[in-house]
This record gives C-alpha cells, structure tokens and sequence, in this order.
C-alpha cells in the first residue's frame, strides 16, 4: 500500500538519524520504498538546491527564495512523487511544503497566503498521510549540528531568532492538522524515537488497509 510520509523540523533535529533506521524498518519487511529530499530530488532540483544553499548568494530575496523552494517542489511532485505512488511505492519526503511554511512563511515572515497558495500549486494538492515533526529545542538542535562533519551552507547561518520562529510556525501547523502532523519530541533517545515513528506508521497504515478492505 502506498503512503506519502514527509520528516519535518529544524536543522539538527535528528531526521536524517531516523530516516534511515525507517528506512531499514521498511526494507527489512520488503516493504517498497523511497527516500527523496527538498529541496532537490530531480536533477532540476538539484541545480535548484545548488542556488539556494550557495553562500555566495548573499542577496537572494525571500521572495526569490520561496519561488525557487516551491519550483524545485513542483518538479518532484509530478516526476518522482506522484507516478512512485501510483506504482505503490511508500514515498518519504526529507521536507515538504511544511517546510515552505514554518522557513519562508514563519523564519522570513513571508504573508502566509501567499505561501499557501504556492503550496497549493506547487504539489498540485498533494497532501502527506503521516507527517512527523521533530520538535527540539534550537540550543540542543544547533549543539547536534556542531558534531556533525558537513560544511555550512547558506541557509545554515540563519540566527537563533529565525530558527525560534520557525520551530513555533511548525508547532502552529501542529497543532492546525492535528491527524496528520505527529510531534515527536526529538530530545528523547534515538532508540525511543525510532518506536514512535514506526508505531504511528503501523498505526496509520493498518487504518488504511482496513479501510481498503472494507
Ligand atoms: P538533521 O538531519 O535533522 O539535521 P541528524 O540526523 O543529522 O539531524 O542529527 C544531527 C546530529 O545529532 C548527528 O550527529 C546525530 O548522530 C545526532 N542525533 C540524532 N538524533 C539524536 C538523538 N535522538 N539524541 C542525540 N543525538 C542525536
Ligand atoms: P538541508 O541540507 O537539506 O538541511 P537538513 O539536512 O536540515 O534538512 O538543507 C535544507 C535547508 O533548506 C534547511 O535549512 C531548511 C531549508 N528549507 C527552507 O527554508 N524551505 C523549504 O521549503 C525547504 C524544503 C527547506
């Protein structure tokens, strides 16, 4: 059966750890799967991506910023996430318009109609079965990112201010689509957290299976 999960919450949070441990859990059961990021995903997001996390696009607008998040996202959506789906395949998303909201609309305080609106378009409507929100506090998340081998990018600079307003816009969708997005408290163990997420997936899509065969 095929479900559209996303992984959501601020830089550091920990969704690569448990992506993979999900991943695991799915393959291990032969359960088909794919992981895609955002942005990226495509080789036209890829080049997207390569604008958006270059440091020496230090003038990009807010503005530019959301239209290259939402274009990257239009392009995944129809050539990988949609047809996946439609050949049954479990589709996890590292990021989806989730993301647009709590980053551009909450961190650059970007009209937040706007952005719905772009949501809208750019996922042609598409809305994810389970959504897990990683939520942490912005001191822990930067502390886990200073252990972490990667290079800074630009969108890794963003002060503590940005990050705070981001992690209380993706609380605020939370709390807006209750059903959907899951918080899972990220300052728990990397064991704990990894039984939550798979607790809710057998959760959710038990309830789907019932409801197909009904
Ligand atoms: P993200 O992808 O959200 O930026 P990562 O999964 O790369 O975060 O995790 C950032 C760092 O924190 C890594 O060094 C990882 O090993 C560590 N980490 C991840 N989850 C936990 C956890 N639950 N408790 C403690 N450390 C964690
Ligand atoms: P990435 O290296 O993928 O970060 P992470 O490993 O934490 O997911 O970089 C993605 C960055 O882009 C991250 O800082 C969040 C940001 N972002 C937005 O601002 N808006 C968006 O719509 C998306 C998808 C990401």
């Amino acid at each position: 059966m095929s479900l559209f999960i996303t992984f959501e919450g601020i830089d550091g949070c920990g969704k690569s750890t448990q992506l993979e441990l999900f991943r695991k859990y799915l393959s291990d059961r032969g359960i088909r799967n794919m992981i895609i990021r955002e942005p990226g995903g495509t080789s036209i997001g890829e080049r997207i991506r390569e604008i958006l996390l270059d440091k020496i696009n230090t003038g990009m607008t807010p503005e530019t910023e959301l239209l290259l998040f939402e274009a990257s996202r239009a392009q995944i959506v129809r050539e990988v996430i949609k047809p996946e789906m439609s050949s049954g395949t479990v589709v996890i998303c590292d990021r989806f318009a989730d993301s647009t909201t709590a980053y551009q609309g909450y961190g650059r305080r970007i009209g937040s109609e706007s952005v719905r609106m772009l949501n809208e378009y750019a996922t042609d409507g598409l809305k994810p079965d389970i959504t897990y929100l990683f939520d942490i506090d912005p001191v822990d998340a930067s502390q886990r990112m200073d252990t972490r081998d990667r290079e800074i990018d630009r969108l890794d600079s963003e002060s503590r201010d940005f990050i705070v307003r981001v992690r209380e816009g993706y609380l605020q969708i939370a709390g807006e689509d209750p059903g959907r997005v899951r918080v899972i408290d990220a300052g728990k163990s990397i064991e704990k957290i990894a039984g939550e997420i798979i607790r809710i997936y057998e959760e959710v899509s038990g309830n789907e299976t019932c409801l197909r065969d009904r």
